[in-house]
């Protein structure tokens, strides 16, 4: 990660100094030179440079690089997120860099320290890269930005880029965990990687295949079956607020860390992608790793299932059926619909250990919900009409935007069975819908629940700004955006 710092010098020597503007105009104060602003205004009326979001000007003077930087009218938080990431990408080539932040501009409506949050926000969601599987990588491919100053006039409130950097922190650690081969993430290894979070303060309990036996959550262990490697269900608790005994909330997250389909096998075309299974349970670890980051006054619980899904003598079988923890039984018709069969154990659990009244989940959950949104969003399913608009409201300001769809009798119907309370999968009209009410016959009345189904998302294949290629971890900012609204 590149550090971030304050400065108030007006001067800098910085390699590469970035003046913001939201138009043609600048006022860079003590900055850059005489001769330098002269230039660079001559440079900026040359490559047409209005302050347009997104667009530079620059000139390179012998020795420093500068740039402007354009804002656009009014930037959003995440129009400067994305500004920030696209400035990196120019930057990342050099150790060193000084940002001059706009001051009394009319069209910048952003406090000084959030808009230096947001720049560093989109520098480290852009700068973020896996690479510590190449052993032959040239050195002078790596980014060398080590430093970036923020240079403002007057002093500026710190507390914004402390919690930016908090929830860059975490959405880095959950890329880290996504991208990461089912073989060096076997729900073991995850279990052990997660544990260590506890130096942040955040009570962390794994349980084993034995007590998970014990608990009766033998829907997760029908996944876990047919895998050489064991399961384990993480249970994370954070407690900003002390003097509450309840939690606020509770998170459940699946976390396959590879789903093959099981007996009912996947094709092989892209089988690899389904590493990146354990999405949900990443975002859930990684929100409450921010939560702990940040000290947000407020009580969280996490509860996370991980299991590998794969075939084998000793796999779960179409047809088999399996009893609940809760106690409803459940005819399995298709191996690979086996991410409900983890999160309702999980949803179970957390009501019943913990007594939380608002629940939200989130899964790679189906093909279903990925062929209805494409990339551009992700599903939402809820019981409660507060709790979606707030989660949906929250998707478009972090831009990991949610849309609804309905949870209802009719398709609850869909998911009976001829020999049990309820089958896992219903035929292949509505498998998104479908899976939610699936989920749903696992929260208890009175329980305020949301379902994020976050198949699609979860992965960038083009790359874009904030999201290089790869693993995006869709939901950190998300659930960051919402645990923050609640204290
Ligand atoms: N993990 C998959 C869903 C998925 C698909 C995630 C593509 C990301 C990209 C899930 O376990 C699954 O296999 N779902 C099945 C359910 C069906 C068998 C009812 C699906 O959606 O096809
Ligand atoms: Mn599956
Ligand atoms: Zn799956």
């Amino acid at each position: 990660m590149t550090e971030f710092t304050f400065s108030d010098a007006g001067k800098s020597s910085a390699e590469t100094k970035i003046i913001l503007a939201s138009g043609s105009n600048f006022n860079a104060g003590k900055f850059i030179r005489k001769e330098e602003a002269a230039a660079l205004k001559t440079a900026a009326r040359k490559q047409k440079f209005v302050g347009k979001s997104g667009s530079f000007a620059e000139i390179f003077n012998g020795k420093t690089r500068i740039i402007l930087a354009g804002t656009g009218n009014r930037p959003s938080a995440l129009d400067l997120q994305t500004l920030g990431a696209r400035l990196y990408k120019k930057i990342a080539d050099t150790a060193t860099a000084a940002v001059c932040l706009p001051e009394d501009d009319k069209k910048i409506t952003l406090s000084a320290g959030q808009t230096a949050a947001a720049l560093a926000l989109g520098m480290e969601l852009g700068g973020y890269r896996f690479d510590k599987y190449f052993t032959k990588k040239p050195a002078d491919s790596y980014p060398k930005l080590e430093k970036v100053e923020f240079v403002a006039a007057r002093a500026v409130d710190a507390s914004p880029m402390a919690a930016a950097q908090a929830l860059a922190n975490a959405v880095r650690y959950a890329r880290d965990l996504c991208n990461e081969p089912a073989n060096n993430l076997t729900p073991e290894i995850y279990a052990a990687d997660i544990k260590r979070l506890d130096y942040l303060g955040i009570d962390i309990t794994i349980l084993d295949e034995d007590k998970i036996h014990d608990l009766g959550m033998d829907m997760l262990l029908a996944v876990a079956k047919g895998s050489a490697n064991l399961p384990r269900v993480a249970v994370l608790q954070w407690r900003g607020n002390k003097d509450q005994k309840e939690f606020d909330l509770g998170l459940v997250g699946k976390g396959v860390t590879f789903d093959s389909g099981g007996i009912s096998l996947k094709p092989a075309a892209n089988m690899g992608d389904m590493k990146g299974d354990m999405t949900g349970s990443a975002v859930v670890v990684a929100a409450i790793k921010a939560a702990a980051l940040q000290k947000l006054p407020i009580n969280v619980v996490g509860v996370v299932g991980l299991v590998e899904n794969m075939p084998s003598g000793s796999a779960t079988r179409p047809g088999d059926i399996v009893r609940s923890m809760s106690g409803q039984t459940v005819e399995i018709v298709n191996t690979d619909a086996e991410g409900r069969l983890v999160l309702g154990d999980c949803l179970w659990y957390i009501e019943e250990k913990f007594g939380v009244k608002t629940i939200i989940d989130i899964a790679t959950l189906t093909g279903s919900t990925m062929m209805t949104f494409g990339f551009e969003y992700a599903g939402l399913f809820a019981n409660d009409d507060k709790l979606a608009a707030k989660l949906a409201e929250c998707g478009e300001t972090t831009g990991e935007k949610l849309w609804r769809l309905p949870v209802n009798a009719d398709y609850d119907k869909m998911m009976d069975s001829d020999v049990a309370d309820m089958k896992n999968a219903g035929s292949r009209l509505a498998g998104g819908i479908t899976a939610a009410c699936f989920l749903q016959r696992f929260v208890k009345d009175g329980v305020k629940w949301a379902h994020l189904d976050i198949a699609g998302v979860d992965k960038d294949d083009k790359g874009h700004p904030l999201t290089p290629k790869g693993a995006t971890a869709f939901g950190v900012r998300l659930l960051n955006a919402f645990l923050q609204s609640i204290r």
